[in-house]
């Protein structure tokens, strides 16, 4: 079956955070400033949600819930937890016992649960920078400091310094590590050997560990996911995984994602701790979409896969041909692309106001990833073909512009 990521899905009055800029962003010009001028339509590449519908069977089995009427309470269930279970055996070939399944209302709100329970006041939380940017806030809403292990491009590709990685483990304040993978901005799948290294060194000194693998099923082609819970037996170093369908099928206003925990004492605890802040519960019409998009979405996610790989060579090659003050990281999985832009020769500042006022595009600027983001941009490429082709020519016109 076909699949249409070609139309261009006008967005307005959807109250879409990506699009009507109330929603401040991180290390954008405050938002009143966005867009000013005549120019033509703006084009928004920032926040990391897709221009696409989701999958015709996570829409329909959402329109059948709709349609009973009644929207009770809502408990995971076997039924749910299985789906999720076959599903990562299905995409990853990882086995998962089904009762290690929980859910909660996202992954950031998953973060803010386990900092607010499981981490103390005061600890050093280990980041592997650059990195998404409400980790940071998450660290300093909980009173507790970041310690970075700052990813070293190396020929285009991020490598970890396992060094730093153990000296910043082995800090007696360091109780807690995030984990992303595939790694927002970076867009590096960790290697299996990468993540064993990490795993050690973690379990070594005692490390909580949040493993975010929300990107894990956008996978481009050559490369694999290895759940990060493969490579530890979960209770040593302790695990907390947390994934979902909102950045797969594109359902993050659907506000449902998933935790994996092997450790039952933690599993126990985690639940306990969601229900004492009365976060118990999913709504009912998000899981429908998601058991579909478990159950019946794979084969719409392998042809969005290969049109977002697609977009991603195509802007490879504009870059290469046309725009060489642009150098493009090769994304392993995600579909953000990061952009070092030193090549301008502008400071991230001039080069993000001309974007917004006179390309008329948003990106998120790099310096908002924290150590490592100054002189990059990141790219959401989940949008229709003609729109990358707009953007780039609108880029190119920019930066050809004498002034
Ligand atoms: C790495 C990463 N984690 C978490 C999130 C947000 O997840 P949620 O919407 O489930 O809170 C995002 C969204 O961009 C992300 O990139």
């Amino acid at each position: 079956m076909g699949f249409d990521f070609d139309s261009v899905i006008d967005r307005s009055g959807t109250w879409a955070a990506k699009w009507d800029h109330t929603m401040a962003a991180h290390g954008q010009p405050a938002p009143a400033e966005a867009f000013v001028g005549e120019g033509p339509d703006p084009i928004s590449m920032s926040v990391a949600d897709m221009e696409f519908a989701a999958p015709p069977c996570v829409t329909e089995a959402m329109a059948a819930r709709l349609r009973h009427g009644i929207f009770g309470y809502t408990t995971p269930s076997t039924d749910y937890r299985e789906a999720v279970a076959d599903w990562q055996m299905a995409r990853h070939d990882w086995k998962i016992d089904p009762a290690w399944v929980s859910t909660h209302h996202g992954v950031v709100p998953t973060l803010y649960m386990i900092l607010r329970n499981f981490v103390a006041e005061g600890s050093g939380v280990l980041l592997q920078t650059p990195a998404f940017p409400p980790f940071f806030d998450a660290i300093s809403a909980h009173d507790c400091n970041v310690v970075t292990n700052e990813l070293n491009a190396i020929d285009g590709r991020y490598e970890i310094d396992f060094d730093s990685f153990e000296q910043a483990c082995a800090r007696p304040d360091v109780t807690f590590f995030i984990l992303c993978n595939p790694h927002n901005p970076v867009g590096r799948c960790f290697t299996a050997e990468e993540l064993t290294r990490m795993a050690e060194i973690c379990a070594r000194h005692d490390i909580l560990v949040f493993a975010d693998e929300i990107h894990g099923d956008l996978i481009m082609p050559g490369n694999r996911l290895v759940p990060f819970l493969t490579v530890c037996d979960g209770t040593s170093p302790r695990v907390i995984t947390a994934n979902g369908l909102s950045k797969t099928m594109n359902l993050a206003g659907l506000h449902l994602s998933n935790v994996v925990i092997p450790d039952t004492a933690l599993l126990e605890a985690f639940n306990a701790a969601s229900g004492m802040a009365g976060e118990w519960g999913l709504n009912p019409v998000s899981k429908a979409g998601f058991m579909a998009g478990f159950r019946e979405g794979g084969p719409w996610l392998d042809a969005l896969i290969t049109y977002v790989h697609d977009n991603m060579a195509l802007f490879r090659k504009t870059c290469a041909e046309r725009i060489p003050e642009l150098s493009p990281i090769a994304i392993e999985g995600t579909y953000l692309q990061w952009v070092d832009t030193s090549g301008t020769g502008l400071d991230e500042e001039t080069f993000i106001h001309r974007l917004l006022t006179r390309a008329r595009i948003r990106v998120e600027a790099g310096s908002a990833f924290g150590v490592g983001g100054e002189g990059f941009i990141r790219i959401n490429l989940a949008c229709p073909r003609s729109v990358v082709t707009e953007a780039l020519d609108r880029i190119e016109r920019m930066l050809r512009a004498n002034d």
